[in-house]
């Protein structure tokens, strides 16, 4: 059985040590793909270059609503000043690289960062603009801003569409992004035991806009929920919704690798 982690982050300092052996071992537990995702500049380029080193791995570039700098919250300033411009330069710069295959994650987190909700969205919408300019998918990350993630995908038409990666369970936003035309990516906590909307969440979604993904190292599914994850745990997250589903997760496996080949545009 093969499978695609849609989502994970090798460029992650807690890989630092043994990133080339945990990548082995995943590529031989049958995680033939796998999308390594970028979160700010110097992740972005660790990505690309993790991407360059390994045939099976693809890279997403961005700037993510938690790691906005803080001279930008400060500044206050309308607009975008001259920081926040070099960024999106070297991230346009990286998002040329022909593994590259998506401008993420982006979004908004209003959990973490209450302070810069402006900022944030900005750094969305300039983001957007980068990706539609690029011909290029979004990952979007969104926690606690489930209206205002809404509100500027309606207003800033992707033109590539895009993933919800770790998609809320929240059925509302559910429906909303699938109406839009997202795809909506499915990890650890679909399989967590206090999960309170995993089954309705998971059957929301159709099977040919269903992606999954672990979220490494972050976000270990159930029974090693607590431990450091990798891409070889993506198999819960397709067990979880082949149950749920009543689907051989054979069949999940291979749905959820060819949604993510076609939203990441890995075939002609
Ligand atoms: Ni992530």
């Amino acid at each position: 059985m093969e499978l695609f982690d849609s989502h994970a982050h090798y460029n992650d300092e807690k890989f630092l040590q043994d990133k080339e052996q945990i990548l082995e071992k995943v590529y031989k537990s049958g995680v033939t793909k796998l999308i390594c995702a970028g979160y700010n500049l110097e992740a972005s380029k660790e990505a690309v270059e993790i991407a360059k080193n390994h045939n099976f791995i693809y890279a997403t570039v961005g700037i993510s609503p938690n790691d906005i700098e803080n001279e930008l919250i400060t500044e206050k300033q309308e607009g975008i000043n001259q920081k926040m411009q070099n960024e999106l330069i070297q991230i346009e710069e990286l998002a040329k690289n022909t593994k590259v295959v998506a401008i993420g994650e982006i979004g908004l987190d209003y959990y973490w960062n209450k302070e810069n909700k402006e900022e944030q969205k900005i750094y969305f919408k300039k983001q957007i603009e980068l990706a539609n300019k690029l011909n290029l998918p979004i990952v979007i990350h969104t926690r606690e801003a489930i209206f205002d993630t809404l509100n500027i995908l309606k207003t800033e038409p992707v033109i590539n569409k895009g993933i919800f990666h770790c998609c809320p369970l929240n059925l509302d936003l559910i429906r909303e992004g699938l109406k839009l035309g997202f795809y909506i990516s499915f990890a650890g906590p679909i399989t967590f035991k206090n999960s309170k909307n995993a089954k309705e969440a998971i059957s929301a979604v159709p099977l040919d806009r269903i992606l999954i993904e672990t979220d490494s190292p972050y976000l270990a599914p159930e029974p090693i929920r607590g431990t450091r994850n990798d891409s070889g745990n993506v198999k819960y997250m397709a067990e979880k919704i082949a149950e749920v589903k009543g689907i051989p997760v054979e069949e999940i496996a291979k749905i959820t690798y060819q949604n993510a080949e076609k939203i990441f545009k890995l075939k002609a």
